[in-house]
Formats: structure tokens, C-alpha cells, sequence
């Protein structure tokens, strides 16, 4: 691997020389990327003769070491040109080591933490020989029916922007091919968390206002942060297939952004051009996606072979030219220069042991996953619980549940090695505490099987008990105990890709548990695993925690939080809504007509989240004051600095997440009622004042305007809105001067 930068004329000169030595059938097989899923030898063996023939140039679904080994030495020693193959996989949070799901992360509101966890999982996956981590995922998403939106950073474009380009800088480090790292993707480009419905694999209909404002930020952040991979999405975008969507894949990607590095459709997502009715044929749908600005195809086993095997043929028609093809070749051939994968091909298995096993990576998981907990209720400050507490009752399906404790796009992890939120407990709590359990509900069934219920996954858990006696068995166990610990939510193939739901109610009879455990009267701790904004009916816990799917270390994360070794600090990443009929319900709404009556757009009900955008609680408590700016006005094209003091009024140290938001109150398109635009997670010893400080830039005051479909900044006036949550109401005003 290469100790340094290598010079990018040095990258470009050798991909030519090897360019000029490829036929087309070569140079379409750079641009092939096929699955070699472990255990479908048949498929493998497919697989095999096309490498072996020069035309396969990537990889994915290869995880084991001795296979990658394997499959890469007859890439380099029985191919013609001996061009490496890049090995790219799901790495979306963690690989060996789980980390909590990305949501997770962005709860954290600290994205530092995000870029430490992510190059931990750089370096498990590195390595075992892969190169390319298909992540991170970037799809802003309103509507938590899309089981995608676990693998995002929510519903805001800054602080998605912001765990976009974390996450790219922990997969890379500071240049593509640095020791221990991947290639960052970024996906799903574009739209992809508005599918209709919430239904995944729809198609998203969307105004240029919102793709430029909402949707395309975090690409662009992730690309300023130096991803050298972009995956083009699945679906329809106001009617034309992301994946053969010029507009998006080189006006956008290449004319505006000047992205350099290379892009892979989505699986199938080439081929599927024809699918969407896009496409006359196979052959057509090659076409439009080179065309469109694709340079790899992900290509899923199909009848008659991928579709850009289909290119040389296309080539000798004219219909394709030769330059467009060996642009994307080079694309391809300079990242895997990049990666130093001529150099070092091959995997020291021996090392990637060590790595795999190093110690440090589960306080990283642990650590991630504390910070990364949102304290949602806690009536009479049940919550830190004592060690000595003398008896809990640790309920639901999801309290000793290892595999689901990792959440989506997880086929590998080590159950062995998960600490359940169960194990933790058993193992903080004091000698005279009694800890006892039952999971009260058998998790129930999808009605439609998960994608991930396959051969190539490992199989789900199956525990079924009898939902009537153990219904019974856990409310008479929280009746005896002085606290009920209750770990409710959805599995973890409940949600993620192909797991959309058209209701947020708690799966199988979790609610009725819920509801008789609340009635025994002993004091109540809901912990909530799942990234949806579950509707509890109205069920009214005395603590309530969102764990997310915490991962390898989540267990003792939980435990520390519970027992106030550590202290929850998470804010939501989306405003979480009382029924789901209110979705979409972003914070980041236009006033409109009659905003005084924002919350009465019901009749039947008050239409306001009922935990907003930006909030958290704490142990601790903070207040504010001191809202300074620089100066009451600034004139466009420059910038405004804001500072607070924040005050830790309790006994304990704690952090608090210091959220600005800005409204503009006119120019040339109404803005937002509140829009995020500065954040920070800091710590505050208990009783002491911090100052903390903030810059408006012309950047964070520009926006895409419908009226002039360019990018405006206007002279204006904007409030400005500081504190620990979206609604935070201490405010002030500046002029914007022309
Ligand atoms: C999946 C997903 C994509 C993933 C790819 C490879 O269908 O849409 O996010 O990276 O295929 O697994």
C-alpha cells in the first residue's frame, strides 16, 4: 500500500498504458461488477469464467480473506493484463465490530465520533482485502415508513451534509489508497428517501427546489470531503431512472461538482433501466446508462449475463463511443492504481486476524453507542437507576437479542460477541440486585420474507414462546420487581432495504406488554431498538430511551447510560410524530398561509411532533443566555459570528448538543420557519458556563431559488434561534445588506 499520496500524473500516465493495451471485451469487464455471494458455487463458478476471461473488473459480497485471496490471485496470475480486481462490500456500519446503524450516529449530533467508527470499520474490512466500503448513505429521508432511512442520517440537509463528510473522511482518511482505509460510496444518488409513500424501490417525484436544497447537499459534502465513489440509485426521478438520469450523473456529478472518481449503478440498477419501461432492451439500457454518465455496472446474476456485457457490440455499432468507454475505464483502472492494488494484491491473512480481534474497536462500538442514545422521557428522574435498585425485571423481545442488537446490513457478526442489553444490566448491576427476564412476546413475522432472509444471510433467531403464558409470566415478574426494564421495537430485518411499513405501531402484541407492564404500577424504563418513531398509543412510560440498534457493545452502552456511568447527551435526527398520518412533518416547514394555526392543520388532532427535531434530554440540565452576534447587520458575501453561553445548572458534568437555526423572513423564495445551520457537542462541567460560538457564512445563507433555478443569496433579514432543540426559542435578528 502506498506510504503516501501517489501523484496523480504518475496514476493517469499508468492507466493509459495499460488502457492501451486492453480489447473492448476487456474494457467492458473493467466496468463489470459481479456478485460472488459465499456458498453460490454454482453462480461462483459463472463468476470464475468470466474473471478468468477478462471480463469481470470488481467484486462484491466476497467477505472471507482466504476468498478474496483466492479469487484475486487468479485475477492477477490467469487473466491476460493481470488488472487487480477492487473488492466492494456493504461496510455501512462496521464490519467485524459492530457500530451502532447510522442513525444512530447522526443522533450523536458528533461527527467526529461518526469518522472514528467508520475507519474502524475501514480498517476490519481493509484488512480482509476489500477496498470499497458502499457506503456512506446519504439519502435524506422525511418519511420513517422507507426502512432506509436507518441507514441515513435523517431528516436535515446540514447535519446530514456534515455526517456525510465524517463518514467519507473516516472510510478514506486524508487521500484514497491511505493505509487501512476503503474508497468511500456514497449513495444512493439521488432522491432515493423520498420514495413515494415511503414505499421502497418507488419512485420519488421531486421539485429542483428540494433536490437542491434538501437532497443533494450531503452528495456534495461527501464529495468535497473526497469520496471517489458515487452509487446511482434504484428508482424513478421525476420520470427518468436515477441510474440512466444524465442531469444527475454529469451535469450535476461532473459539469457542477467536478467529481473524479467513478460511478456503480445500484445492483441490476443498469439493466433495470429496461424494467422501468426506460429502456427498449438489455442492449438499450447499456447504452443510456454509459451514456447517462455510469462507469461500472453492480450486475446480479441475470439471463444472458449483465448488461454491459452487451458494449463491445454496442461499440461496433456506433451506438456508444470508444472515448465515453475509455473514460470509464480509466475511472476505474486509476482508483484501483489508487488503492496500490498492483503493488499489493494479495491479503496477510495473519494480520487481518490481529485487526479483526483488536480490543479497542468494541470501546470505540461502546463508546459510539452511548453517544449515540436520545433520554426521550424521564418523569420524576427515575433515570440514573442505582446499582443496588434490589430487583429489575428486564422484559420484551428484544432485551436479549443479539442479532437484532446489530440492526441492518449486518451477515457476519459474532453473536457470541454482542452484549445484549440483558447481559449489560446482569453485569452493572450491584450483588444483592436480582435481575430477571422474559421476553413477554415472541417477535413476530414479517408477512412479506426480508431479501436478507436467504442463503447467503445467516439464519434469524427463531424464539417463539407462548405469547399468553409469557405474557403473563413477564407482568408478573415487573409486579415483583421495583423497576421493569422493557426493550421493545422492531427486528432488525424490519427495517433497512425491501422493509418498508405502512404503520409505526409496535410489531406483534409488544403493545399489550407494554400496556400490562405499565399497569402493574412498578416504575418503567422503555428502551426503544428500532430507528422508526414508534407510536406507543398514548402508553406513558416513566423513562424512555431511543437505543437505535447499538451494536456489538450496545448491551454495556445501555447499562452505563441507565446507571448513569455515562450520560445520555443524543438529540432526533427527524421530528418524531405523534400518528403517522401527519408524515411528512419536516421542522424545517414554509410559514405559509395562517402559520398561527400550524398546529391546528387537523381537526381531529394537534399537529406538532411530539418530540421535536434537535431534542434530547439529559441528566444534567443546561440554560442559555447571552445571545450575541457580532453585528446586527452584515452585507451579502459576508460572514456573522453568534455566540451563547450555556450553562450546566446541575451537579454533573454532561454534554449538551448546541444547536443555531436561522428563518429568513423574506427575499426571493420563502425560507423555512427554521433551518439548522450550526451545531456542536460539548461538554460542561457541572455548575460552569461555556461560550459557544458560531459562524454564518454566505454559504449557509445560500439557497436555490425556483424563481431564478440558481442559487441566491438575499439581502434580507434573518432571526437567528440558538439552543438544545429545534424549537429552542431564544432568539435574535440581523440586517442582510445588498
Ligand atoms: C442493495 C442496496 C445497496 C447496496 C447494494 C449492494 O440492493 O440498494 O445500498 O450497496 O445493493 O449490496
Amino acid at each position: 500500500m502506498p506510504d503516501a499520496k501517489p501523484e496523480d500524473s504518475h496514476i493517469k500516465a499508468r492507466a493509459a498504458e495499460l488502457l492501451a493495451q486492453m480489447t473492448v471485451e476487456e474494457k467492458a469487464g473493467q466496468l463489470t461488477q459481479y456478485f460472488a455471494f459465499p456458498g453460490a458455487d454454482e453462480q461462483l463458478a459463472g463468476v470464475e469464467a468470466e474473471l478468468r476471461a477478462g471480463r469481470a473488473g470488481s467484486l462484491l459480497f466476497v467477505s472471507e480473506a482466504a476468498e478474496i485471496d483466492r479469487l484475486q490471485r487468479i485475477a492477477v496470475e490467469e487473466t491476460r493484463l493481470g488488472i487487480p480486481l477492487l473488492f466492494g462490500y456493504d461496510v455501512i456500519h462496521g464490519f467485524k465490530t459492530v457500530m451502532p446503524v447510522p442513525l444512530a450516529m447522526a443522533a450523536s449530533w458528533d461527527p467526529e465520533m461518526a469518522e472514528t467508527a467508520q475507519a474502524i470499520a475501514a480498517k476490519e474490512a481493509r484488512a480482509i482485502g476489500l477496498h470499497w466500503a458502499f457506503a456512506p448513505m446519504v439519502d435524506i429521508c422525511r418519511d420513517p415508513r422507507w426502512g432506509r432511512m436507518i441507514e441515513g442520517a435523517g431528516e436535515d440537509p446540514y447535519l446530514g451534509s456534515a455526517m456525510a463528510a465524517a463518514q467519507v473522511r473516516g472510510f478514506q482518511g486524508h487521500y484514497i489508497g491511505a493505509p487501512d482505509r476503503l474508497i468511500a460510496g456514497p449513495k444512493h444518488f439521488a432522491g432515493y428517501g423520498a420514495s413515494l409513500g415511503g414505499r421502497d424501490y418507488d419512485e420519488a417525484d421531486l421539485s429542483e427546489t428540494e433536490l437542491w436544497n434538501v437532497h443533494l447537499p450531503p452528495f456534495k459534502a461527501a464529495i468535497e470531503a473526497g469520496a471517489g465513489n458515487i452509487m446511482s440509485a434504484y428508482m424513478g426521478l421525476n420520470g427518468v431512472p436515477a441510474s440512466g438520469n444524465r442531469w444527475l450523473l454529469t451535469d450535476i456529478l461532473r459539469d457542477a461538482w467536478g467529481f473524479d472518481g467513478f460511478v456503480v449503478t445500484d445492483a441490476g440498477a443498469a439493466a433495470d433501466l429496461e424494467t422501468h419501461h426506460f429502456a427498449a432492451n438489455k442492449e438499450d439500457a447499456a447504452i443510456r446508462a454509459l451514456e447517462a454518465g455510469v462507469d461500472m455496472e453492480m450486475a446480479p446474476p441475470r439471463e444472458g449475463g449483465s448488461a454491459f456485457r452487451t458494449l463491445p457490440e454496442a461499440l461496433k455499432a456506433g451506438r456508444i463511443s470508444e472515448a465515453r468507454l475509455d473514460e470509464a475505464v480509466l475511472r476505474v483502472l486509476e482508483a484501483k492504481l489508487r488503492m496500490g492494488l498492483f503493488e499489493q494484491p494479495y491479503v496477510d491473512a495473519e494480520r487481518a486476524q490481529r485487526v479483526l480481534n483488536a480490543p479497542e474497536h468494541r470501546e470505540v462500538a461502546r463508546v459510539a453507542a452511548e453517544r449515540s442514545v436520545v433520554l426521550l422521557k424521564n418523569a420524576g428522574d427515575l433515570l440514573p437507576l442505582s446499582r443496588d435498585v434490589g430487583s429489575i425485571a428486564v422484559l420484551g423481545p428484544f432485551a436479549d437479542a443479539a442479532r437484532d442488537m446489530a440492526g441492518p446490513w449486518i451477515f457476519r457478526q459474532d453473536d457470541s460477541e454482542t452484549v445484549t442489553v440483558l447481559s449489560g444490566i446482569r453485569a452493572a448491576v450491584g450483588n444483592d440486585t436480582r435481575v430477571d427476564h422474559s421476553i413477554g412476546v415472541s417477535v413476530p413475522k414479517r408477512m412479506h420474507p426480508s431479501i436478507f432472509e436467504n442463503p447467503f444471510s445467516p439464519p434469524l433467531p427463531e424464539i417463539t414462546v407462548d405469547d399468553d403464558v409469557e405474557i403473563e409470566r413477564a407482568v408478573a415478574l415487573a409486579t415483583e420487581a421495583n423497576v421493569a426494564v422493557l426493550v421493545l421495537g422492531e427486528a432488525q430485518i424490519m427495517i433497512g432495504e425491501h422493509a418498508s411499513r405502512s404503520t409505526l405501531n409496535l410489531p406483534g402484541r409488544q403493545q399489550e406488554l407494554l400496556d400490562r407492564v405499565l399497569e402493574t404500577g412498578t416504575p418503567t424504563v422503555l428502551l426503544i431498538m428500532t430507528g422508526r418513531p414508534m407510536d406507543l398509543k398514548g402508553a406513558e412510560p416513566d423513562a424512555q430511551m431511543m437505543i437505535w440498534y447499538p451494536g456489538t457493545s450496545g448491551g454495556e452502552a445501555v447499562a452505563n447510560l441507565l446507571f448513569g456511568d455515562a450520560v445520555p447527551g443524543g438529540k432526533m435526527p427527524y421530528n418524531w410524530p405523534r400518528n403517522i398520518g401527519q408524515i411528512p412533518l419536516p421542522y424545517a416547514h414554509l410559514r405559509s398561509f395562517k402559520p398561527e394555526e400550524e398546529h391546528m392543520r387537523y381537526w381531529n388532532e394537534r399537529n406538532e411532533p411530539l418530540y421535536p427535531f434537535g431534542f434530547g434530554l439529559s441528566y444534567a440540565r443546561f440554560s442559555y443566555a447571552n445571545l450575541r452576534l457580532s453585528s446586527d447587520r452584515m452585507a451579502v458575501g459576508e460572514t456573522l459570528n453568534v455566540s451563547v453561553d450555556v450553562t450546566n445548572v446541575s451537579e454533573i458534568a454532561a454534554d449538551e448538543v448546541v444547536q443555531l437555526y436561522i428563518h429568513q423572513r423574506f427575499g426571493t423564495s420563502a425560507r423555512p420557519v427554521r433551518e439548522l445551520k450550526g451545531f456542536e457537542r460539548v461538554q460542561i462541567g457541572a455548575g460552569q458556563t461555556r461560550t459557544v460560538a458560531f459562524t454564518l457564512t454566505p454559504d449557509q445563507l445560500r439557497y436555490w431559488s425556483a424563481v431564478v433555478r440558481d442559487w441566491v443569496q438575499d439581502a434580507t433579514e434573518i432571526d437567528v434561534f440558538v439552543g438544545g432543540s429545534s424549537d429552542a426559542d431564544l432568539t435574535a435578528r440581523f440586517k442582510v445588506t445588498a
